[in-house]
């Protein structure tokens, strides 16, 4: 039996109209002798009515035995639901179908776990959902996630295409290049000893195709990285990744704005205000001690240093003295806190390197703290003025090094947003998107314990023009030409100028990034030499495709918008990878494990 319609269709002008619908049995329950069962499919649920003095008694045992989630096929007609048992929060709740015919086309066993109800569903442990993952899908919430993954992908493509770009497909065997991530190896059958890997992105081929002049490309593409695993990260990830020629940041920016507001419009219907605000890599520091910002609160840090510098309180003048510096913040409304939260606090501060977490309590009209017996007049009114210090006030102080001391107050702010959201004294609004760009990011950064400099971004980055000839003087002070796209927090996408000079990214790779020329010349000997038959000057971006969907769908965890996500530890859940191999795969691999009996991850580690 063919459907006729969906289970999200029918409405009142069916009513008297016979129907098929196809579908899962959703529920299944019998009242006063009559059985309702709820048919749903991908689209929505109908009721169906079973009566017992309608119907042979046989198909009406067939469908009293039927369990939840099996697949059948029921015809019958549409008639108006009785008063009272009308059911206004599903679309088809008017109407139900009696049913005249019915199909079971498969049934299902007892279920692992039950989708029916969403507050039941929404508690069931994450594991047993990934292991029953096609189960999991079912669920509207997840249907959802994936139509809107679908519609994203293609609004993207037509926004690209209308843009001029051409999506082509850029290979995911690939050759190591471990200046980045860790990556998955593929070991070569044809060629003893030797491996493919799998693409981190595809920043050198498109960097490629620009040399190729393809001019505009982009590619739903899909990376890999070996890395320790997070709510929004994932070993396989998917990136809209883009790349142009003979073209300035500006361009980019634009770009990426008329396509995220062409994406929430799809989405989400929603208009977002463009162009987003473009903020320095210093400036972000300074006031939200992050290179992702939420903006969607207040809570900015704020520079104390020069107030402090003489200060009676050696923990702050001393480290002035020594070039540091002295943050603060004020967490409204925090005095309550406890001294066990407080020690819990300081404890958390100390775990990114914190020497200490001085504070300051108003409470009762009273300055409540340990060190402000050491704080002048001039010192106090100085915090007064630049905190607006009030009743019920919480002050918290870093003094540190500039970059150390606006990380830590940096974490503390988004620690103490947390808190106070939980005790309602603080709302962040779910629906809001606060955009921005960080921009003028460090080309380089020090390693100290390597006791070298590497790429903030990537060492295909381009530095800003005029800070070029500061590059073997004063390299710290070099600016790269690269920004991330950050929304409410979240990095969403990064991307840069590059370098299109041969002599400019031999520099980079050698002398800066000391990779010796003959490794350099072996990993990427074939980019220098594309560079030196007409590069043109080109730049980039890539937005996490799926870091944008949870954004979309108001998703924790990227794992809610992927439909066969890995857990924490790599592993699929359902098909059980990864697993062993064949010792005759291993041989036509020319591989000889030293692991003799391979251990296997355990779901609940
Ligand atoms: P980058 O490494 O910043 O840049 O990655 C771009 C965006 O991809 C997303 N992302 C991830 N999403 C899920 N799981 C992961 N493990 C993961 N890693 C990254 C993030 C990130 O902002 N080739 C450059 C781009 C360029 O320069 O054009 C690149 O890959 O949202
Ligand atoms: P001390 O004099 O070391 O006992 O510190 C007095 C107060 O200052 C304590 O609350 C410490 O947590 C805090 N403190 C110490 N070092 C720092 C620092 N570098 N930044 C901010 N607070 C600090």
């Amino acid at each position: 039996m063919k459907r006729t319609h969906h289970c999200n269709e029918i409405r009142e002008e069916h009513i008297g109209q016979a129907v098929t619908l196809n579908g899962w049995v959703h529920s299944n329950r019998d009242l006063g002798g009559v059985l309702f069962i709820d048919v749903r499919d991908r689209e929505g649920r109908t009721q169906a009515v079973f009566d017992p003095s309608d119907l042979p008694s046989d198909l009406f045992e067939t469908a009293s035995r039927l369990h939840s989630e099996s697949v059948i096929s029921v015809t019958g007609k549409i008639r108006v639901r009785p008063e009272g048992t009308k059911n206004q929060k599903i679309d088809t709740g008017l109407v139900e179908v009696v049913v005249e015919q019915l199909e079971v086309l498969n049934h299902a066993d007892v279920l692992p776990f039950s989708i029916d109800d969403p507050e039941v569903a929404a508690k069931v442990n994450e594991e047993l959902r990934l292991k029953h993952r096609y189960l999991d899908l079912r669920r509207p919430e997840m249907i959802h996630n994936m139509r809107l993954r679908s519609r994203v992908a293609t609004a993207t493509r037509v926004f690209m295409e209308e843009q001029g770009f051409l999506e082509i497909e850029t290979p995911t065997l690939f050759k190591s290049t471990p200046e980045g991530a860790r990556e998955f190896l593929v070991p070569s059958r044809l060629h003893p000893g030797q491996f493919y890997a799998l693409p981190q992105s595809p920043q050198q081929y498109k960097q490629i195709l620009m040399v190729a002049g393809v001019e505009k490309y982009f590619q739903l593409a899909r990376c890999y990285r070996d890395e320790d695993l997070r709510a929004d990260r994932q070993p396989e990830f998917t990136q809209i990744d883009i790349e142009m020629s003979f073209i300035d940041r500006d361009d980019i920016y634009a770009l990426i704005e008329g396509l995220l507001a062409r994406v929430w419009k799809t989405a989400l219907g929603s208009n977002i205000p463009t162009p987003f605000p473009r903020i320095s890599f210093e400036e972000v520091m300074n006031r939200w001690g992050i290179d992702k910002p939420d903006t969607r609160f207040d809570m900015e840090l704020v520079d104390m240093t020069h107030d402090f510098a003489s200060s009676e309180f050696k923990v702050f003048s001393g480290n002035v003295a020594k070039g540091g510096v002295v943050k603060a913040l004020n967490a409204k409304g925090f005095a309550c806190v406890t001294q066990g939260q407080m020690e819990t606090m300081t404890d958390y501060a100390k775990s990114f390197g914190a020497k200490g977490l001085a504070f300051i309590k108003v409470e009762n009209g009273e300055w409540k703290s340990p060190i402000v017996k050491f704080f002048s007049d001039t010192e106090k009114a100085a915090l007064q003025e630049k905190l607006d210090i009030e009743e019920g006030d919480l002050i918290l102080f870093a003094a540190d090094k500039w970059l150390n001391a606006c990380e830590i107050l940096g974490k503390i702010r988004l620690y103490c947003a947390e808190k106070l959201s939980e005790m309602g004294k603080m709302s962040i609004p779910a629906d809001r998107y606060n955009f921005l760009w960080v921009v003028e990011f460090p080309l380089l950064m020090f390693d100290k314990e390597m006791d070298r400099w590497y790429s903030s971004h990537h060492p295909f980055t381009s530095p800003v023009e005029e800070d070029i000839p500061k590059l073997s003087s004063d390299p710290k002070s070099v600016r790269g030409q690269h920004y991330d796209i950050v929304v409410n927090g979240v990095e969403l996408g990064g991307g840069s100028i590059r370098i299109h000079q041969r002599e400019l990214q031999k520099t980079i790779f050698e002398d800066l990034l000391q990779i010796p020329a003959d490794v350099a010349k072996e990993r990427f000997g074939y980019m220098l030499e594309a560079f030196r038959f007409g590069a043109p000057p080109h730049g980039g971006i890539a937005l996490g495709f799926d870091r944008l969907i949870a954004m979309l769908c108001d998703s924790d965890s990227i794992r809610e918008v992927i439909a066969f996500p890995k857990t924490a530890k790599g592993a699929d859940l359902m098909s059980d990878a990864p697993g062993s191999a064949e010792p005759k795969q291993l041989r036509d691999l020319h591989i000889n494990l030293r692991v003799t009996k391979q251990e296997k991850i355990k779901p609940e580690e």
